[in-house]
């Protein structure tokens, strides 16, 4: 912790405090993510009435619950004046862009909560990306072409917010504006770059001539947190944000790598970053895409510790990056690429994680090994090894052509590349994982992909086994010996996601096997999860509301993996996907994110929510939050 921001965290927190997160005792980081000790097993179920899927404009939570507004985009960090969000949408100006740097960013995904003190935390979120067919008005989808002001006030409004948000005398929560802890990291915000790929070839562009910084991180959909109390956030589809040729690229190997990545993309035009900004042109900065696609590790407790793109973890369209500590303390993070038929991925530290001195735990991401997911159909799997940087040295996997052995940091660079050849299991768009920490388990979630079997696609197999699936799955994976540094494991199909009524057997819900009753809500296209204290998976939903799944809003969900009895929790808004289920470290409230609301394939708005009659005429995705109304745990 910097000496500078020692003094404003001593000012910000009581002596007691104060000492708990700098010093000796790791109370506050350690409990929540090492093998929990708890005799508590979810064997009755949660006693909510389940809701079922809706087309309603406004956020619907079971009976005896109550839901408000965090936070949403545009809301001020500082001290200052909220974004103008009519004058944004009228015609941007350049007194926009200024405050967007200090508001709220757009399309809040990951959430994670990071406790201060009983009554104060910091949430981090995530923002993934920006709809200027919501955010301006006349936008064409079809024919995009945003203003340098709209392409200015976008960039900022991607990135990472950390903001301090303290307890009221209702039980719920309301932020801090103009915290100490309060930051904006923006799409051009300064990030080292560490571990095997910093000054490689690739990593160096002309404002960076040694390969060390990149400015920004981008489309940050979801993240995961350390035991350490920094936040992993994850870089996903980055292509979005590349123009130019490729053909003008003359180096084979760039241009080869750039095509197993999408780079460049027909999106670019809709943020027209590559217009304005050369380094998102890769005719004129070939490498600047290789400096994307990353996890990016950022400390909420040190607004002047820079972020930092932690390369030993891979690169490829990063979901979300979760982490767990083995039986022997190394630090195990687990990663999905989000695209279809990629894989799932996973990498163990050398070093092991330190308790006591938090700051010990800064390098640990360096060093250690990257694995890829085999699936065999007979319900066994195996984590294969890519490459392991030990110290300065990378040693490839032997079974790597070249040019992976001369030059093993492409494994890092052009991970995608390295599974390929190493006979990894393609999956259905790998979202999250989390270590459930009472069933001592992985829960892998798979979106869904509509590909799956189709002519000219790969076909089925045990772990993806459903063609053309809409509906998408989760797969729970026993690690050997329940130790996640293993490099063998076991797995189960935990469900089959659909409408326990619809009438096609790959439309139907199956949750461990099983048919599930006709009463229990249809779900479809599972994102990002999170465990309650007891067990409970809590699954938000991405993708309800597309006519080929189930034609109503996204979700959250409840699945009791002991009883098998899945509920619904909470329903969105038209257009919206639900990102970042997290809890309080109480568990007295849940926080998610209504992430795009209104947004539709065509460009038609199909919600204004959130409705505050604030003459604002613009949909605002925000963070929500839900308490019982007794105050008590939400999951009881
Ligand atoms: Fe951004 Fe994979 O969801
Ligand atoms: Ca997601
Ligand atoms: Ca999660
Ligand atoms: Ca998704």
């Amino acid at each position: 912790m910097g000496e500078y921001f020692g003094d404003i965290l001593k000012r910000a927190l009581d002596r007691r405090d104060f000492l708990k997160l700098t010093g000796a005792s790791a109370v506050v980081f350690s409990s929540p993510f090492a093998h929990a000790k708890t005799k508590n097993k979810p064997t009755k179920s949660l006693s909510y009435k389940t809701i079922y899927p809706n087309n309603e404009d406004r956020v619907v939570v079971p009976e005896g619950y109550r839901v408000s507004i965090l936070i949403k985009w545009g809301d001020p960090l500082d001290n200052g004046e909220p974004l103008n969000w009519n004058r944004v949408y009228e015609g941007t100006t350049s007194e926009d862009v200024e405050r967007q740097k200090k508001c709220f960013g757009y399309n809040a995904d990951f959430v994670g909560f990071f406790k201060l003190t009983s009554n104060r935390a910091l949430l981090v979120v995530n923002h993934e990306y920006t709809n200027p067919e919501l955010m301006f008005k006349g936008f064409d989808l079809k024919n995009p072409n945003p203003t340098k002001e709209q392409a200015d006030l976008m960039l900022q409004a991607h990135g990472v917010s950390v903001v301090e948000i303290r307890r009221k005398s209702d039980g719920s929560w309301e932020y801090v504006k103009g915290s100490p802890f309060n930051r904006r990291i923006t799409g051009d915000t300064k990030c080292l770059i560490s571990g095997p790929a910093k000054g490689h070839r690739l990593m160096k562009t002309s404002y960076d001539p040694n390969g060390e910084f990149v400015y920004g991180t981008l489309n940050n959909c979801s993240a995961g947190k350390t035991p350490w109390g920094t936040v992993l956030t994850c870089e996903e589809n980055f292509h979005s944000y590349f123009g130019g040729d490729l053909s003008s690229i003359s180096d084979d190997l760039v241009r080869n790598i750039h095509q197993r990545y999408g780079v460049p993309s027909s999106r670019a035009k809709r943020y027209g970053f590559h217009r304005y900004y050369n380094r998102f042109d890769i005719s004129k900065e070939p490498n600047e895409a290789f400096r994307f696609g990353w996890v990016v590790e950022i400390d909420p407790y040190d607004p002047t510790r820079p972020p930092v793109k932690r390369t030993a973890l891979g690169r490829f369209k990063h979901e979300a990056a979760t982490t767990v500590v083995a039986k022997d303390g190394r630090v195990v993070v687990y990663m999905g690429d989000d695209e279809r038929f990629e894989y799932i991925y996973k990498f163990v530290t050398k070093g092991k994680y330190d308790p006591i001195n938090r700051t010990a735990n800064f390098g640990l991401l360096d060093e250690g090994t990257l694995y890829v997911a085999k699936f065999n159909d007979d319900l066994t799997g195996e984590w294969i090894p890519i490459a392991t940087v030990d110290g300065n040295r990378i040693i490839p996997n032997p079974n790597l052509p070249e040019p992976f052995q001369s030059d093993p940091v492409l494994c890092f660079i052009n991970t995608r590349g390295a599974a390929d050849l190493l006979g990894a299991t393609k999956m259905d768009r790998p979202e999250d994982f989390e270590w459930n920490p009472i069933t001592k388990s992985v829960f892998a979630v798979l979106t869904y992909n509509e590909r799956r079997g189709a002519s000219g696609q790969p076909s089925t197999d045990k772990a993806n086994p459903r063609p053309l699936n809409y509906m998408g799955h989760i797969i729970e994976i026993k690690e050997q010996n329940n130790d996640p540094a293993s490099t063998k494991f076991t797995w189960v199909m935990a469900m089959l996601c659909g409408d326990p009524r619809a009438t096609e057997e790959n439309r139907k819900l199956y949750i461990y096997g099983q048919p599930a009753k006709e009463t229990t809500p249809a779900i479809s296209a599972p994102d990002n999860i999170v465990f309650d204290k007891l067990g409970n998976v809590w699954i938000a939903t991405d993708g309800n509301p597309s006519t080929n799944r189930l034609a109503k809003n996204d979700g959250v969900y409840t699945l009791n993996v002991y009883t098998k009895e899945l509920k619904m929790f909470l329903s969105g808004v038209p257009g919206c996907e639900i990102c970042g289920p997290e809890f309080s470290e109480d568990y007295k409230t849940f926080f998610c994110t209504i992430q795009h609301p209104g947004e539709s394939d065509t460009g038609d708005i199909k919600s204004k929510w959130p409705y505050l009659n604030d003459g604002v005429v613009v949909p605002r995705p925000s963070v929500i939050q839900v308490q019982r109304n007794d105050g008590k745990e939400v999951y009881l």
